[in-house]
């Protein structure tokens, strides 16, 4: 069996791929390109996957008929053309579960940053710039009392509910679904439609998935209905957010500030937002720990080596893909 790995993984999961087959793994410390991938996969039984990859049907035919399995070493899959895949019998895989607390960590991380003016404050004094404590010395926006929007309230938007629930935070949610009603009272939540949701929050926080109906889920209109106090976080994936029209509200002070980790056209930034105080920026780091990454890589050789004994994968993608 061919095993292609797009981009260097942990050696636990290494261990696991090499005894699951014949192991290729990219020495590129950058994303192959589109004529590299459809060149590196061929002959392929398994191809193990970032989320910068596009994976089509051009790279599963290139691959060739014997492709049985491609794992996302990812939670969302938008890279990935399922229906294309679907066609061609092969399995799709994930890695939920293992990264929801990084996630919601680093999403309540932009937000304290965001509202306490951290960045800020940080780069100010590496600057050196004069400064002295005085009582109206850079103000945030404190959070007890506030309301945290939260935009799909699927795993990692739980995990967001409850940090922010011990930081005196009112829960809403938006989504394509209702909670349980368990989840819902757990976690003092208030399901809200997107635009009650935009009107009411403090800080809206982005954890739907990237698919046709939320590209541009937050655009000049949805901006429009945030209150002019509200911040906006964005871990989940950049094409959610109109970054121009993000950055237009910016500058109008339609909002008072945002925290992403996520962008558009990645690894490139919208230059506006760069030069804003009011903006905290990460560079993709929501699931950046090292426990964490071991544990996506290690799921993602699990399930190639679970398609490829001929089980059931561990984490399979449905088509019509609900992300867990
Ligand atoms: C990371 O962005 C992921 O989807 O796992
Ligand atoms: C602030 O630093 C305080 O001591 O209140």
């Amino acid at each position: 069996m061919r095993i292609v790995v797009t981009r260097r993984v942990p050696e636990a999961a290494m261990v696991v791929l090499r005894e699951a087959g014949e192991v290729w793994v990219s020495g590129e410390d950058r994303p192959l390109s589109p004529d590299e991938l459809r060149e590196a996969v061929r002959g392929a039984d398994a191809v193990v996957c970032m989320l910068h990859d596009r994976v089509d049907g051009a790279v599963a035919d290139a691959a060739g008929p014997q492709l049985k399995v491609v794992a996302n070493v990812a939670v969302g899959y938008d890279n990935i053309d399922m229906p294309a895949l679907a066609e061609r019998g092969v399995t799709v895989t994930n890695t939920p579960g293992v990264l929801t607390d990084a996630t919601a960590d680093l999403a309540f991380g932009l937000l304290l940053a965001v509202t306490r003016r951290i960045g800020e404050g940080e780069r100010l004094l590496r600057s050196r710039t004069p400064w002295s404590f005085h009582l109206g010395f850079m103000l945030g926006s404190g959070l007890q009392g506030k309301t945290l929007g939260i935009v799909g309230l699927g795993q990692i938007g739980q995990a967001m509910a409850h940090r922010a629930r011990a930081f005196g935070m009112r829960i809403v949610y938006s989504g394509r679904s209702r909670a349980k009603p368990e989840v819902e009272s757990a976690l003092h939540a208030e399901h809200l439609s997107f635009l009650e949701l935009l009107r009411t929050a403090d800080v809206v926080s982005l954890h739907c998935p990237l698919t046709p109906e939320t590209r541009h889920l937050i655009d000049a209109e949805a901006l429009g209905a945030m209150k002019h106090s509200a911040f906006l976080i964005n871990t989940t994936r950049g094409p959610v957010v109109d970054e121009a029209a993000l950055a237009d509200a910016l500058l109008r002070r339609e909002i008072a500030g945002a925290g992403l980790d996520v962008f558009e056209k990645e690894p490139e930034v919208e230059p506006r937002l760069l030069e804003m105080d009011n903006v905290v920026v990460t560079p993709h780091l929501g699931s950046a720990t090292v426990e964490t990454r071991t544990e996506m890589a290690l799921l993602a050789a699990r399930n190639v080596a679970a398609v490829l004994a001929g089980d059931g994968a561990v984490n399979e993608v449905r088509p019509d893909g609900d992300r867990s």
